[in-house]
């Protein structure tokens, strides 16, 4: 199967651009996301992944270019866009004082769902948080309420979804516990677009990564993609897994040839690879 053209992807950005005063972040974007993948944003920080993101779910408007979100354009079309999204952050928006369930519900009943109840089972359980179901979130570690926070963008059953970061600040357990969350995500025809500064995350999680860099996507592929950029010495004498840098110290050596737009705005083909 050929990677679907910007057209009909779930998300799609066209030389997006955004400038805080004399800072450029974004210098040009350009992506495009598969209806049901999930795509990893990679980025150092300060790289502009939450600028990025922000823009997509409507929350802040590009200087220039374009962005469509579920078919909408973010900036025209603003109202339909976040009807079709939802965002988690890296701080997480649940209530201390309520149990899980409790926040559950009460995010159902927001939505005006009818099932509140088993949906909200339905969610405790996919996010191994039945145990602690009854329990305030007060009491919860950052893992267990990253995944609440996670299991509450769900609710509304949106076909578009943004995790900033979701595994930042969490120590190695709870960040396995989201893992195994955002993995629950997969296949159910949601389209995840998750932010993240670690490869291991990435490559856990996603089908496409993107590498943001200097206010370009400098390489886009699949993780074999990205990895066969790594000139063999580094696979050879590196006694660890190729991390984010040294995929990045690849590309920049290279020019960029990963299928990313970022230096050759003709190398944007090559990101049509076969699956
Ligand atoms: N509202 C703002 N005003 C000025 N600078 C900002 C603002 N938001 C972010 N920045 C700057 O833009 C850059 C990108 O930020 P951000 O998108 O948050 O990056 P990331 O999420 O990848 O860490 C950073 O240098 C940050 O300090
Ligand atoms: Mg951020």
């Amino acid at each position: 199967m050929t990677i679907t053209s910007t057209a009909d992807a779930a998300i799609a950005t066209d030389g997006l651009r955004k400038s805080y005063g004399d800072l450029t972040v974004l210098a040009g974007v350009d992506l495009a996301v598969d209806a049901g993948t999930v795509f990893a944003l990679l980025g150092s920080n300060g790289a502009g992944k939450t600028t990025l993101v922000r823009i997509l779910s409507t929350l802040l408007k590009p200087d220039a270019g374009s962005a469509t979100v579920a078919g909408f354009d973010v900036v025209s079309a603003a109202a339909n866009v976040r009807e079709s999204i939802s965002l988690t952050g890296q701080f997480a928006a649940v209530d201390e004082i309520l149990t899980g369930r409790e926040n559950l519900v009460l995010m159902a009943r927001l939505w005006h769902r009818k099932d509140r109840d088993r949906l909200a089972d339905g969610l405790l359980a996919r996010f191994q948080l039945t145990d602690a179901a009854d329990r305030r979130v007060a009491t919860y570690s950052g893992g267990m309420r990253r995944r609440l926070d996670i299991a509450m963008s769900l609710v509304g059953n949106p076909p578009v979804i943004f995790l900033d970061e979701p595994t930042t600040g969490l120590d190695p357990q709870g960040r396995l516990d989201v893992w195994k969350g955002i993995k629950e995500l997969a296949g159910q025809g949601t389209t995840v677009l998750l932010t993240t500064q670690y490869l291991d995350e990435a490559e856990q999680l996603a089908d496409r990564i993107a590498i943001l860099h200097g206010g370009r996507i400098i390489a886009d592929g699949t993780l074999a993609e990205l990895k066969a950029l790594l000139p063999p010495a580094t696979v050879e004498y590196v006694e660890r897994q190729p991390t984010l840098e040294d995929v990045f110290l690849a590309v920049v050596r290279t020019g960029g040839t990963a299928g990313g737009a970022g230096n050759d705005p003709t190398a944007a083909s090559t990101s049509e690879v076969e699956r």
